[in-house]
């Protein structure tokens, strides 16, 4: 019989790869601490209604859907937001706003595999409900920004738009909702003929002016799309609204943002500003998220604006490796204890025993190895100490630590046996 493999676009992390995605996590958590959000955990499988009902059709076509032996209809979540939206309207209708709720976890979805597109996937994922106000949006764009900055990437980017400004001219020249969200669904793609295709040539014409329209900065990208869209009211109302939000976020330090009022994103329940973040290294988004004013609603809870965005953590690894990035985990040095014979391996053992409690890693010899093949293996598994635990030594309370560094040897009291490794 062949050996079995992971399911096609599933993967095993080893090594390198788990301790990158660890690091990525532990770092998207400190974020969500910094930033006064707090975790929340929810379950992998959801109603297949909660999941498609706002998503749009690029994720309702590639979830992974089943029954239950209830008969129920269910999906393992392709993202977290609707879970999040879920809250809202249940376990939190009552609780005072803002929320700011904080997941992390795997997420699926049948996308195609390919480098740093997979189907299981993880994402962090951050929420800011109960607010309209541009300061709400200005809070996530920043700590999109910080958590890049904090994993240690550079050069990265923050592609900036607005959903409200395509939205409310084809609303104004009568395109119905069905119609909008598929011009966004083929915009995402950059598939702009395909969508053109579904308008008359009024609204093509604003939406070729609108894909070509470029500045030097945002801050003139923003004044010639005030040109462009004269006569639009809605649309004006979200450009003004796009220029608070930048402002905002420029005044507080993060320049990073590149405005592309052509942009769109998969998901329908975007309302307000969308964006994705980038490093030069990759052509695929890091992160992204935007707002969504009508999802808690149209799930059947009080009217509550919010916004968002998740970090694709395994393309954040990638990025990570492409740009050699150290990562700046706190370096635990590593011991391996070991008896030199039987009578004295429960003295070892509690040897091992107190270097743990004392906060320090420590691994058992387990193997029942003799003492030179034990040593070359903790040196082949970058262990800094070996802990030699043998009968004259420990008649006098000592036992031999040996680097393996710098192939040195010493005894030393267990008493002081943890400040000898820490320091
Ligand atoms: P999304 O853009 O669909 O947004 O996904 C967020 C991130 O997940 C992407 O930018 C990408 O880094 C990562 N990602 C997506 N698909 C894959 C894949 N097949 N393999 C690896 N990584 C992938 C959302 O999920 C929204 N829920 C974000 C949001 C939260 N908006 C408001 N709140």
């Amino acid at each position: 019989m062949s050996t079995f493999q992971p399911v096609r676009g599933m993967r095993d992390l080893l090594a390198q790869d788990a301790e990158t995605l660890t690091y990525v996590i532990s770092k998207a958590r400190e974020n969500a601490q910094l930033y006064g959000f707090q975790e929340v955990i929810t379950p992998i499988v959801e109603p297949l209604e909660l999941l498609s009902a706002k998503s749009g059709d690029e994720i309702r076509q590639r979830m992974f859907i089943f029954d239950d032996l209830g008969g129920r209809r269910v999906a393992l979540r392709p993202e977290f937001t609707a879970s999040i939206a879920r809250l809202a309207t249940t376990a939190l209708r009552s609780e005072p706003k803002p929320f700011r709720l904080f997941s992390v976890g795997s997420v699926y979805r049948y996308d195609e595999p390919q480098r740093g597109r997979y189907r299981e996937f993880w994402q962090a994922n951050f929420e800011l409900m109960g607010s309209a106000k541009p300061e709400a949006d200005a809070e996530i764009i920043l700590l999109a920004n910080s958590l890049l900055k904090n994993v240690g990437l550079t050069g990265y980017a923050i592609k900036l738009g607005h959903i409200g400004i395509v939205k409310a001219i084809l609303a104004q020249e009568g395109v119905d909702d069905k119609t909008q969200n598929a011009v966004f669904q083929k915009m995402d793609k950059k598939e702009f003929e395909a969508a053109y295709a579904l308008l008359n040539a009024k609204c093509r014409a604003v939406l070729e002016g609108l894909v070509a329209l470029k500045g030097e900065t945002s801050a003139e990208t923003v004044e010639k799309l005030r040109e462009h869209i004269k006569g639009y009211e809605g649309a004006v109302a979200s450009v003004d609204n796009l220029a608070a939000i930048l402002k905002l976020v420029t005044e507080a330090g993060c320049s990073i943002q590149k405005v592309d009022p052509a942009f769109a994103r998969g998901l329908e329940y975007y309302t307000g500003i969308i964006f994705e973040l980038y490093v030069p290294e990759l052509d695929i988004a890091l992160g992204g998220g935007g707002r969504y004013d009508k999802l808690i609603e149209a799930f059947g809870g009080e009217p509550t604006p919010a916004i968002g965005m998740a970090a694709g953590l395994d393309r954040i690894g990638l990025a990570i490796q492409a740009q050699k990035t150290v990562l700046k985990k706190h370096q635990q040095k590593k011991v391996m204890v070991i008896a030199i014979k039987e009578d004295q391996k429960g003295d070892a053992l509690k040897i091992a025993q107190k270097l743990r409690d004392e906060g320090i890693s420590a691994e058992f010899e387990v193997m029942g190895r003799k003492m030179a093949k034990a040593l070359e293996d903790a040196d082949k598994r970058n262990t800094d100490y070996a802990v030699i635990v043998g009968e004259r030594e420990l008649k006098e309370g000592k036992v031999v630590v040996k680097d393996l560094a710098n192939r040195t040897q010493a005894e030393v009291e267990i008493s002081a046996l943890a400040q000898k490794i820490r320091s």
